[in-house]
């Protein structure tokens, strides 16, 4: 069960905010960022995966004029190791490309060694570290994929 995958629109806000509560506590993104994300049309690609209208994960890219940067990734903990975090952040490098990025960047918790794993699988390496950047002083790495 890894869900087919939709654009992220206003109505998934309500049924992503508990899988976000759940994955990203304790600061989650609120429910005005989800709203804001998803009002800068231009900029920002969102995707959901849902099964029978459940949300299983969704992810979120944004396009800056020098390169792109994975805003976020997440996947629920009863869908997660079954592929369906590749194939959000594959769709996500798919969307980069189309938009004309070589360069796409994000930043993963020193302590989050699944999704280090899941980027290194897909191309992307350490180049940077924000110190202390997470609640608790955990250090945010910095790490970029280059096509
Ligand atoms: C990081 C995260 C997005 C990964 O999502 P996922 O769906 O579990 O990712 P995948 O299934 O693609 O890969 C995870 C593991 O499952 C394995 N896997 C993938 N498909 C599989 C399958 N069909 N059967 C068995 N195992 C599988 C992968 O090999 C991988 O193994 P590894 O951990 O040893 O590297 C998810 O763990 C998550 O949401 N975590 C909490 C939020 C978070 O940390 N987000 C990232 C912030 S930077």
């Amino acid at each position: 069960m890894t869900g087919q995958l939709h654009r992220m629109r206003w109505w998934h806000i309500a049924d992503v905010l508990p899988v976000e509560r759940s994955l990203f506590a304790p600061e989650p993104w609120s429910e005005a960022l989800f709203w804001s994300e998803l009002g800068q049309v231009d900029t920002r690609h969102y995707l959901v995966a849902l099964s029978d209208g459940e949300v299983l994960g969704y992810a979120g890219l944004c396009d800056y004029p020098d390169e792109a940067f994975v805003q976020t990734l997440a996947v629920a903990a009863t869908a997660q190791g079954s592929g369906l975090g590749s194939r959000l952040l594959v769709a996500l490098l798919d969307e980069a490309g189309r938009r004309g990025q070589r360069a796409v960047s994000l930043e993963v918790r020193a302590d989050n060694a699944p999704a280090q794993r899941l980027y290194a699988r897909h191309g992307f390496r350490q180049i940077g570290v924000r110190r202390g950047y997470y609640p608790g002083g955990v250090d945010a790495q910095v790490w970029s994929r280059r096509a």
